[in-house]
């Protein structure tokens, strides 16, 4: 329903807009009709203005440096929730009860393993394949197992296809890791936490006892509460769209990480630590930092700036207050890449270039250097960013597709190409 009503003059004629507000945020303009009305397209690359869903997961308010899940603040779910019980939000909407926890948990411990054919995709890809490029393979492969069982307009069959997405995702991760590495799959432990879990999946070897420090637990933990959702981003729009065509659940979240592995988006957490070894001296940072302010060098400050907060990022908050639990717990205070970045942020946050363009360091700068200092190699980082961030693909494509009003996403486009033309022989070319 419009709450009210904006207009449009074209040439002599005034259109009716409706304009739609939130329960939080901006008012939006409705122009569902705008072309049929008026022959007009709107403009708006990278989707700036654009609103292209209703969602009621997750708010962002990037000018004060807010962001709710479900309307509880970020701040708030790190200090007193553990990540399923945020997956568990995202999804159903409520924080679970000590009895829905607990059935909650059962069932994702019921689906932690992969089928065992599963495992022989790996064999497939090269030893030093990127582990996004192992991931965007075997998770769109989960779709060749779980398809014809599927019903993407059944409510229980989408609840359980986000359950076996959780619980399978961490063993996934975990197995893109040991291949890499040439070591043997560590199967997951049921009676696990899930970050737990996937530490040791990650870790662990065959032939010793692994017993995690509870202080990287709790880190891995925060890190993936703080990346389990942020509502319209460029990966969640990718499964949304993809999603919009019916296409199974699985594949839609395959494109998902394909988009997330891009550096502006998900890759920035490796090229933040790519980026410490190049500077790689406290004496070249002044170098770097004019070279992001050049505009004629295309080199950027990784993990600085984001496109929706102008402010300071309330997630990177949190991860810098985690990454000096992490150092100090590690006594890593002195290891010259922490030295290095902590020099970094210092000297960002106090020069103009950045100031003026409110260039903050972003939760990826930060969880970086606490990825860096729980022992997981670089390349492994956006995997778990994925990881995190599956619960949001997840809890977006089942709103997605309960929406009466979905439709296939199909954008428009401004056409600047040659007009009509008439084509010859190729000999005559
Ligand atoms: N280093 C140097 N200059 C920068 C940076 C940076 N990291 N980020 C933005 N700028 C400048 C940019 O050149 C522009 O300057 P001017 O106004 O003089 O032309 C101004 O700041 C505004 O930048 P923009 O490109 O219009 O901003 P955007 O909203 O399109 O881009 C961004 C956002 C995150 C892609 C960008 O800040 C960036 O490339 N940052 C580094 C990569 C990074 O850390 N990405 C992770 C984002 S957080 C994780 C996630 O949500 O996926």
């Amino acid at each position: 329903m419009a709450d009210k009503t904006i207009y449009l003059q074209v040439d002599e004629a005034r259109h009716e807009l409706p304009l739609l507000s939130g329960s939080l945020g901006p008012d939006v303009i409705d122009i569902r009709r705008l072309y049929a009305e008026t022959g007009l397209f709107t403009y708006d690359p990278g989707f700036t203005s654009t609103a292209s869903c209703r969602s009621s997961i997750t708010y962002v308010d990037g000018d004060n440096g807010i962001l709710l899940y479900r309307g509880y603040p970020i701040e708030q779910l790190a200090e007193k929730c553990d990540f399923l019980e945020v997956c568990y939000l995202l999804l159903q909407g409520e924080l679970p009860k000590g009895s829905e926890m607990r059935n909650f948990v059962t069932s994702i411990s019921q689906h932690v393993m992969v089928h065992e054919q599963l495992t022989r995709f790996y064999s497939g890809f090269r030893r030093d394949a990127h582990p996004m490029a192992i991931l965007v393979g075997v998770v769109g492969a989960l779709s060749a197992f779980y398809h014809e069982v599927i019903d993407i307009n059944s409510k229980e069959d989408r609840y359980l296809s986000a359950i076996r997405l959780i619980a399978k995702m961490p063993t996934l991760v975990a197995m893109c890791y040991k291949y890499s590495i040439g070591m043997p799959f560590i199967y997951p432990k049921r009676k696990l936490g899930y970050a737990e879990n996937f530490l040791r999946m990650m870790m662990a070897d065959p032939y010793d006892d692994y017993i995690a420090n509870p202080v990287l637990v709790r880190a891995l933990d925060r890190i993936l509460i703080l990346h389990a959702d942020h509502e319209q981003n460029a990966s969640t729009s990718t499964v949304r769209l993809a999603g919009s065509s019916g296409a199974n659940p699985y594949a839609c979240v395959a494109a998902g990480i394909a988009c997330l592995w891009g550096a502006a988006h998900g890759g920035a957490n490796e090229a933040v630590l790519n980026m410490l070894e190049e500077i790689g001296d406290v004496s070249r940072i002044g170098e770097y930092v004019n070279r992001a302010k050049d505009k004629n060098d295309p080199f950027r400050l990784m993990g600085f700036g984001h496109r929706v907060y102008k402010n300071y990022d309330p997630r990177a908050k949190l991860m810098r207050q985690t990454c000096h639990e992490v150092l100090s717990a590690l006594n890593l205070h002195d290891d010259r890449l922490f030295k290095l970045a902590m020099e970094l942020e210092r000297i960002a946050l106090e020069d103009d270039y950045f100031v003026q363009r409110k260039l903050y360091p972003n939760v990826d700068f930060y969880s970086g250097i606490v990825l860096r200092a729980l022992g997981i190699p670089t390349e492994m980082f956006t995997a778990i960013f994925a990881l995190a961030r599956s619960i949001g693909w997840i809890a977006q494509w089942d709103e997605m597709i309960s929406d009466p009003e979905l439709r296939i996403g199909r954008p428009r486009q401004l056409y600047q190409g040659v007009i009509t033309r008439d084509v010859t022989n190729i000999s005559a070319r």
